[in-house]
């Protein structure tokens, strides 16, 4: 039995891919592989090829400014990166899960939050800042935001531009009011649902910040009351140690009475105060 000669048959195959070769026989030019080093593991690799036709006196090569990896390293790398990319949607998706921007706040941001008076200016500032320590603070030393004040004053657009801001620059934030992550608990009640109550409070505790909107707009029916009670108790609860922002329209004097003793109280723990007791920014747009 001959032996097949691989090397010969390598230096045969490369009329089909490089150009300078076509139409020529094995023996119109030499060849010769390059060796290269993996710049990964160091391990010998293929470099390319180099070839010299009948009657030059260069070498040629051909594909030899390869990414400079061994074919394991090359793989590997490739896998890790569809890893790294899985991992990117997959935090995507989790985030949208708890991200509702109200329509008309998709473009809330700083810039576009007028500071018409002190109040707003100071609420504005507050939010900047916050966004700031945030960014270069020790976890554990991070607050939580609360924002009171009355309707259409802008406790939303400000912790929505808060929200986005820190979302852009790589941390887990969710955006939800209180009604609808109530709502997506009860969705867990059907029969049909893969989610538990549990769940979707394990969720909620891994975000970096959340902002629970419109605190005491939640109240469902008398029948529902004490469960609402009992189950924002729980989703404040597993927020303990991990910065919130809470906004709502409700005041020091009648939260309490809005959302229990026990939630209210729990408000204040850790938490910068921002005042929005001004004018609705609403009445501005009015025609008449
Ligand atoms: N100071 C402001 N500058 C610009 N737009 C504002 C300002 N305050 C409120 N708005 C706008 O008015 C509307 C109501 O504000 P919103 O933040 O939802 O009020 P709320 O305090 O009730 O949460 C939004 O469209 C918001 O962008
Ligand atoms: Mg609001
Ligand atoms: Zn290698």
């Amino acid at each position: 039995m001959q032996a097949i000669n691989f090397s010969y048959l390598a230096h045969k195959s490369l009329r089909m891919f490089i150009p300078d070769l076509k139409g020529l026989e094995p023996e119109d030019y030499e060849s010769e592989e390059i060796e290269a080093i993996c710049t990964e593991c160091g391990g010998n690799t293929h470099g390319g090829w180099k070839y010299k036709l009948q009657g030059d006196n260069e070498w040629r090569e051909y594909d030899s400014s390869k990414d400079g990896l061994c074919l394991d390293c090359s793989s590997r790398k490739s896998f890790e990166e569809e890893m790294k990319q899985n991992k990117i949607r997959y935090r995507e998706s989790f985030m949208n899960r708890y991200w509702f921007i109200p329509t008309d706040l998709e473009n809330a941001g700083f810039k576009t939050y007028e500071r018409r008076n002190n109040i707003t200016t100071n609420a504005a500032n507050t939010c900047i800042a916050y966004v700031k320590e945030f960014q270069k603070g020790k976890p554990e030393e991070r607050h939580n935001l609360l924002l009171m004040g009355n309707p259409g004053t802008g406790k939303s657009h400000l912790s929505v531009a808060v929200a986005r801001t820190l979302r852009e620059v790589g941390f887990l934030v969710g955006f939800i009011t209180t009604g609808k992550l109530l709502a997506l608990i009860k969705d867990t009640y059907n029969r049909d649902s893969d989610r538990s109550e549990n769940d979707i409070l394990e969720d909620i505790k891994k975000f970096d910040l959340l902002v629970l909107d419109d605190l005491g707009a939640e109240q469902g029916n008398k029948d529902e009351f004490s469960w609402t009670r009992k189950t924002l108790f729980e989703i404040i609860n597993s927020r303990l140690g991990k910065p919130t922002i809470y906004t709502t329209n409700f005041n020091d004097s009648n939260i309490a009475e809005a959302v229990g003793e026990r939630i209210a109280s729990r408000l204040y723990v850790k938490s910068k105060f921002i005042d929005l007791f001004t004018d609705d920014y609403r009445k501005k747009l009015r025609v008449i």
